[in-house]
């Protein structure tokens, strides 16, 4: 293919995908939407697959259940689809008690995410803590509020309560008429549009076509939705219009604002409305900064980034799946990449690229696809893959681990196998690692709690180590770092206790409580105690 050429199709298909997440806490309604998005995009073509998956997982959590889950969840973690013309790459980010590290980095891998809130319970804790994350990278957001079936909060208060909970300005796309066994449906403020709800299964008579009316004032609306509910929409159309904000792109490109849709994710209710917003106005894959440089997707020179690692898919042959996402040029089978960290260059011929339910070998792939590279541990989270000229991608973080665990060795001879074992899981970003200045207990740190059972599990499958993790004091961890050298060597000495190193030697230091933490930041100005490092 001729450089031109080239340079024409990266455009073309760079320009038609679209790589996002969900962002939910538990229960929202994440599953059930993914399903109808799937099953519009003709990924999957029965409803229930996706929950059924769901439903295996959360069957016990012993540790068979989470091996036989690493079976599926490599396959669905990231689930590709064509819809109109786009590509649409959707990486699933684990909620309940799976949720870990993996879910944070994950998020470093798409261009926009989707949130999706319980119309009945407004913001919720995990929601929070994803859009923290995102707003790190200012990620752009499309919100869904689910279950206006049921008798929720206004839809005055939810807007209320996300822009005061998350800090972000809200811009309605639709405006509900009416809840639970009133919704009526949604009015769609861009069009003036009335598209009615349906419950799935049951026997409306309503049209299924929306209607399209002259504005908020034309009379034909009181005969569509009643006196009543017409009356109440109007109303609430004027508020909205004296307080609210209107669409504005740019906005939300800059992570500022999020466009919100109403609807039922359970009755296919509003999922359309919403994917073809999303697919028109989210960001096709967007540059990425490295060390030295921004590096556009529609460079030739290929290059990708490492954020995932799923590794012993089968355990006799200690193999890893690198999920990488491409950030510039075309990926060929069997090109060869030079790999940033060694500097020696890699072979990849046995790439995989994943399906809603399936894998397959990659021929080809492009900016903002993902593909799985298996390998020895050659490949590590953060690592980059590149042409000639040497680059190493930034911002894929470890977040400071929210609990903690004592590694009690029951057997003491094993001290050497309980060692590699962990500075292999490290690396593979498993878990993170502290060792401290004094005493000799090896602190483990996760974001999730289900980050141990694994971690245990996997010591004595894999390394034949049986440990012990036990709880302890330990409340928070910060990174810690300063300008001042003076500073950083008294808060040294007079923490001893505190002092660790992580798997890479970088200085933190641990907290018995959060007020502890708070009065540490309150008395050390000079001192950044970080909650999130650069790998
Ligand atoms: P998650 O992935 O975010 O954890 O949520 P999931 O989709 O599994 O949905 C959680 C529960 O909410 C499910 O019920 C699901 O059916 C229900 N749900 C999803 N969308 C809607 C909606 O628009 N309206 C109503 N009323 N419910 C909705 P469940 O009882 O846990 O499971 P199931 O047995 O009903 O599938």
């Amino acid at each position: 293919m001729s450089d031109k050429a080239l340079a024409a199709q990266l455009k073309r298909e760079v320009e038609r995908r679209r790589t996002f997440g969900i962002i939910s806490h538990p229960d929202a309604g994440k599953t059930t939407l993914t399903e109808k998005l799937l099953l519009f995009g003709g990924a999957i073509h029965m409803a229930g697959s996706i929950k059924a998956k769901k439903a295996a997982r959360h069957a016990t959590s012993d540790w068979m259940t989470i091996e036989k889950e690493r079976g599926i969840s490599v396959t669905s973690s990231v689930m590709k689809f064509e819809y109109d013309g786009y590509e649409v790459n959707l990486l699933d980010t684990p909620g309940h008690q799976d949720f870990s590290e993996d879910t944070y980095r994950v998020l470093t891998a798409v261009d926009s995410a989707l949130m999706v809130i319980d119309s009945v319970k407004g913001v919720e804790t995990q929601t929070k803590k994803l859009m923290d994350v995102c707003r790190m990278r200012d990620t752009p957001i499309m919100t869904f509020i689910n279950k206006l079936d049921r008798d929720g909060r206004t839809p005055f208060e939810l807007l209320d309560d996300i822009e005061q909970s998350l800090s972000i300005e809200c811009a309605p796309m639709t405006w509900p008429i009416g809840m639970g066994k009133l919704f009526q449906g949604v009015f769609d403020l861009r069009n003036n549009l009335i598209r009615f709800f349906d419950a799935q299964g049951g026997k409306s008579t309503r049209p299924k076509e929306a209607v399209v009316v002259k504005g908020i004032d034309d009379p034909t609306l009181d005969e569509h939705l009643g006196a009543q509910a017409a009356a109440e929409l109007r109303t609430e159309i004027e508020l909205l219009e004296g307080a609210g904000y209107p669409f504005d792109e740019k906005r939300y490109l800059s992570g500022e604002q999020t466009p919100v849709f109403f609807g039922s994710a359970v009755n296919n209710f509003g999922v359309r409305e919403l994917l073809e917003a999303f697919l028109r106005h989210a960001p096709a894959p967007m540059p990425r900064k490295a060390e030295t440089r921004e590096v556009s997707p529609l460079e030739e020179q290929f290059s990708g980034v490492v954020f995932k690692i799923q590794a012993n898919m089968d355990p006799a042959h200690r193999d890893r799946i690198a999920f990488l996402r491409v950030c510039s040029g075309r990926f060929n089978r069997g090109m060869k990449a030079r790999h940033q960290r060694t500097g020696k260059d890699m072979l990849l011929h046995n790439a995989i690229i994943f399906m809603a339910q399936d894998r397959a070998g990659v021929e080809e792939a492009w900016p903002g696809d993902i593909i799985g590279i298996p390998n020895h541990g050659a490949l590590r989270i953060g690592d980059t893959l590149c042409g000639k000229e040497p680059l190493r991608f930034l911002g894929i973080p470890h977040f400071a681990p929210e609990n903690f665990r004592r590694v009690v060795l029951k057997n003491p001879f094993k001290a050497k196998q309980l060692d590699k074992g962990l500075s292999q899981l490290t690396e593979e970003g498993a878990i993170q690692l502290f060792r401290p200045a004094s005493g000799r207990d090896l602190v483990l740190g996760a974001v999730g709690v289900l980050q141990f059972d694994v971690i245990a599990a996997r010591l004595a499958a894999e390394y034949d180590v049986d440990v012990l993790l036990e709880p302890m004091g330990i409340a928070a961890v910060r990174w810690i770092d300063s300008d001042d050298k003076d500073a950083f060597a008294r808060l040294e000495r007079e923490y001893a206790s505190s002092m660790v190193t992580d798997a890479d030697g970088h200085p933190a230091m641990t907290f018995a409580s959060e007020w502890r933490l708070e009065k540490a930041v309150e008395d050390w100005p000079q001192v950044r105690f970080l909650t999130a490092r650069e790998v």
